[in-house]
């Protein structure tokens, strides 16, 4: 029995301990740091992912001194071949994955008119929070099947606003805080369309806003006085995983609470084009490497 259980094996608010882990994606800093650290605490192994070395372990440090199990992963999510090769160290360390966070992000950034691109050359913000998480989700979808009734969550954001698919790339009138809600709306509409199809695995896929202006670097270093704490955003997406675990998929969760994400997230048509965009613009990457994710 571990410190988290009582004699019936059971957490403290009667959920069962999890057997298999959770990866939480960017867990070195701000959301993903306490969410790491809420769910060791509730009994999860968490893999933690970091891009640095010192930073990943001072994180497993800190939840393993809290009597957690935690191990680390790095990796620079700015480039799908790292993406897919940590989804792949994942899956060989744990045939079964019980939840997957698709946490890390990049804001607007400090001055939101310099369009940066990722190690691929995508606009960085439609790299990092966009197709990173879909390459990810892609490469553990068979351990998170493995589970039975895996859960992913995808962290978005109230801010979205679609892609133009005639500049997927945002090339034209760069705007960062355009750019960062740009991916948010794609990676809304992306849980809506893998929820159906990931359903056949017991596999539940949600899209959670934790919380608005936390008291984190990419807000501060946008130049936002913060809003809200992080704290309320981790207990805003630990209700939508407690909802995920009740057997919600494909669900938009504002602060916490069911609600819709943009309308055109929803349309069929724009879900299947933006599939569509999104294989064509991993295709390349792919080819490099030899591999489809
Ligand atoms: N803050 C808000 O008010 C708010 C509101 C809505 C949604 N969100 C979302 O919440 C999530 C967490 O953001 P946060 O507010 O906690 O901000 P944060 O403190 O800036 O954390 C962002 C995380 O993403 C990681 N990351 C960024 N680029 C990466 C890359 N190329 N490779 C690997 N990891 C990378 C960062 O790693 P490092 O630690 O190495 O920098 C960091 O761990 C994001 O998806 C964000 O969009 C935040």
């Amino acid at each position: 029995m571990s410190r988290h259980e009582n004699s019936a094996g059971q957490q403290p608010q009667g959920r069962p301990r999890p057997t298999a882990p959770a990866l939480v994606t960017g867990a070195t800093s701000g959301l993903g740091r306490s969410l790491a650290r809420a769910l060791a605490d509730r009994g999860w192994t968490v893999l933690v992912h970091g891009r640095d070395r010192d930073r990943c372990a001072a994180v497993v440090d800190e939840l393993r001194t809290a009597g957690g199990t935690a191990h680390p992963y790095l990796a620079d999510l700015s480039s799908l071949r790292e993406t897919a090769e940590l989804g792949r160290r994942v899956a060989a360390d744990h045939p079964s994955l019980g939840l997957l966070v698709n946490n890390a992000g990049v804001g607007a950034g400090r001055d939101a008119r310099r369009r940066e691109v990722s190690r691929d050359g995508y606009e960085l913000r439609l790299a990092v929070n966009y197709l990173a998480p879909v390459v990810l989700t892609r490469v553990l979808r068979s351990p998170l099947r493995a589970a039975g009734s895996a859960q992913v969550v995808n962290i978005g954001s109230i801010g979205q606003s679609p892609v133009d698919p005639d500049d997927v790339q945002f090339t034209r009138g760069y705007d960062g805080m355009e750019a960062y809600t740009r991916s948010k709306f794609a990676l809304a509409a992306f849980t809506l369309t893998i929820a159906e199809e990931y359903a056949v695995d017991g596999i539940r896929v949600n899209c959670v806003h934790p919380a608005t202006y936390m008291d984190t670097t990419m807000v501060t270093e946008a130049g936002v006085r913060p809003w809200t704490s992080v704290s309320q955003g981790t207990e805003a997406v630990l209700r939508a995983i407690d909802e995920g675990a009740r057997g919600a998929s494909g669900e938009y969760y504002d602060e916490g609470r069911r609600a819709r994400a943009h309308r055109l997230a929803y349309s069929a048509g724009v879900q299947r084009r933006l599939a569509d965009l999104t294989d064509r613009l991993i295709a390349p990457v792919e080819e490099a490497n030899g591999t489809t994710w």
